[in-house]
């Protein structure tokens, strides 16, 4: 829920922005975790590409 919550606010800032933006859902979670260099405790929920539409 929380992850949904601060997506919305990705959403209102980037249209606030006159930007475009979506959430991704589905992506191998390991493979953002090693490029993020998260732990493997920390899980990766959404992604979120923003840019000019
Ligand atoms: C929870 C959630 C997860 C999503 N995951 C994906 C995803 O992994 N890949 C994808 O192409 N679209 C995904 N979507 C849909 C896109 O965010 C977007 O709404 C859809 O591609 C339609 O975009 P369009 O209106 O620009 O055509 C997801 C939407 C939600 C709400």
């Amino acid at each position: 829920m929380e992850a949904g919550h601060a997506a919305q606010n990705v959403y209102l800032q980037a249209v606030s922005l006159n930007l475009g933006t979506g959430v991704v859902g589905a992506f191998k979670d390991d493979e953002v975790r090693s490029i993020l260099n998260m732990s493997d405790e920390e899980n990766p929920l959404y992604i979120m590409p923003v840019g000019k539409i």
